[in-house]
């Protein structure tokens, strides 16, 4: 089934110049971009998109690493999107996450992990909808 989810190439990855790296994961996986964007999130921004981990220690931790410097925001389509992104991403904590995977490839720690995901259909049309309002 055709899906979309939602990617962010996180800060540490735009800093250590892997944009094209991913991308061209993403494209080589047939999860096609259908829309892209660069941007430097505020702390509010950061903390309505990860709302649903309001509860967890590591929130305040994410939300200002996640406004520390810009990221990428892409929306990408394909078979399977979802679960697909999620293999390609490997797990949450680099050291865990399989060789080959982009977490294994350029994650530094679960913080600073190189990218997210969405999870799961809802999780992913809230996302896409949070930055790309136009998709809703
Ligand atoms: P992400 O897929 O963006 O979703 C939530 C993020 O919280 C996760 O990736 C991690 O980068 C971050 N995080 C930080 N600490 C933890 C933790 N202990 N467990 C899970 N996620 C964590």
């Amino acid at each position: 089934m055709s899906e979309r989810t939602l990617a962010i190439i996180k800060p540490d990855a735009v800093a250590k110049h892997v944009i094209g790296d991913i991308i061209q994961r993403y494209e080589g996986a047939g999860l096609n971009p259908i829309a892209m964007k660069m941007v430097r999130l505020s702390k509010k921004s950061a903390e309505g998109f990860y709302a649903v981990h309001s509860e967890r220690p590591f929130f305040n931790d994410l939300t200002t690493y996640m406004a520390s410097g810009s990221v990428v925001l892409l929306v990408l389509e394909g078979e399977n999107a979802i679960a697909k992104n999620r293999d390609l991403m490997g797990a949450t904590d680099p050291k865990k996450a399989d060789t080959g995977t982009i977490r294994a490839a350029h994650g530094a720690s679960i913080e600073a992990n190189a990218v997210h995901g969405s999870d799961a259909i809802e999780t992913a049309n809230f996302e896409i909808g949070y930055f790309f309002p136009e998709f809703e």
